[in-house]
């Protein structure tokens, strides 16, 4: 056994998010049956959580996220394959970083233009390789087809990084992740009245996967989270596949294009603007503008998937409505704490 290495930095600028928050909200335990359910399997779409296990995999990222939590190695003889046919910044990167440190290994295609598909080779086929070759895949691609197409041979765990319009889970369980640590009583089926809040969401979930995964874990925590406004410019910005679920959603949920009308009264402000439309990404729900001068309450926090554009100004990075930067920082503890769940390594962390 060895600690933990202890050189992680944390955010530059913006709200600080201390993992000690969490864990001694939950008397440092970690809801490991939660956790074990989840040996072996895919993670496809954040449909397949509920609300304990969402808890759980943030428990388990903030004892990691402490770094003084005894480990033996837990990935040790595992190979993770990152396959990203589609750019990214923080899903590749602190996937591979959330292995290395976890004593796995990785093999990164980091362009999907490097395998067979520039000639012409099936998503299908190239399943049927990476069988072999890794112990768990990590793919992100523009169809949102793509995860039927690789499934149809992969026999591996596969983890969705992001498909088209899809999901993107793992992000979901990032934004979480820093929410419970912000405020750890909203992990309550019945949180107290004073401290429910109302959370803002400018963007169209419907076409926006970051945004529609974390809407769709945002309905779990129905005891916490007492309205949802969604601010879009279009008419019907939430897609088929959530209208049921927002319909039969104990939260009130209502849409608005008026931005201006519903902002000092939101306690979380999630924003985003890269939409997948048809086949290509375009940005949708420009209009709408963060910055310092926005008429937000004194303690509303931003959330940002990121990256970013004009939507959200840098004369916010220094503010404490940025929990932007704090999100993206937890996202190494969520990924490895999902990996040693999925990878059923858990027996390797002490004190779980
Ligand atoms: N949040 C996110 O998915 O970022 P990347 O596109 O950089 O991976």
């Amino acid at each position: 056994m060895h600690r933990a290495l202890t050189d992680f930095a944390t955010n530059s600028k913006g709200k600080q998010l201390h993992p000690t928050s969490l864990l001694q909200a939950s008397h440092g335990r970690v809801d490991r049956d939660s956790l074990e359910s989840l040996a072996g399997q895919s993670i496809l779409n954040p449909r397949q959580f509920d609300r304990q296990t969402v808890i759980a995999i943030a428990q388990l990222a903030a004892l990691l996220e402490t770094r003084n939590v005894e480990m033996d190695k837990p990935l040790d003889g595992k190979i993770a394959i990152t396959a990203f046919f589609e750019a990214s910044t923080r899903t590749r990167l602190s996937f591979e970083s959330a292995v290395q440190r976890l004593d796995g290994k990785v093999l990164s295609v980091p362009d999907g233009q490097v395998t067979g598909i520039a000639k012409g080779e099936s998503l299908a086929d190239i399943g049927e390789m990476l069988n072999t070759y890794g112990d768990v895949v990590i793919m992100r691609h523009p169809d949102t087809n793509s995860i039927d197409e690789i499934r149809k041979n992969l026999q591996r765990p596969l983890i969705n990084a992001g498909n088209g319009s899809g999901h993107h889970p793992t992000q979901a369980l990032i934004d979480w992740y820093a929410l419970l640590k912000w405020r750890p009583e909203l992990r309550h089926a019945d949180c107290p009245q004073d401290r429910r809040v109302h959370l803002g969401i400018i963007g169209t979930p419907g076409s926006m996967r970051a945004v529609k995964s974390f809407l769709r874990l945002a309905l779990l925590f129905n005891g916490a989270v007492k309205r949802i406004t969604l601010i879009s410019e279009l008419a019907d910005p939430v897609g088929l596949e959530l209208t049921d679920s927002i319909e039969e959603s104990p939260i009130p949920i209502d849409m608005t294009n008026d931005a201006q009308e519903v902002m000092p009264d939101l306690d979380i402000i999630y924003v985003n603007s890269i939409a997948f439309l048809g086949d290509s990404y375009r940005n949708l729900d420009t209009r709408y503008k963060l910055n310092r001068n926005s008429d937000m309450k004194k303690d509303a926090v931003i959330m940002h998937p990121l990256a970013r554009n004009d939507e959200l100004a840098e004369d916010l990075d220094s503010t404490e409505h940025n929990l932007y930067f704090a999100q993206a920082a937890g996202a190494v503890f969520v990924r490895q704490a999902l990996l040693t769940a999925v990878l059923d390594r858990l027996g390797r962390i002490s004190g779980i």
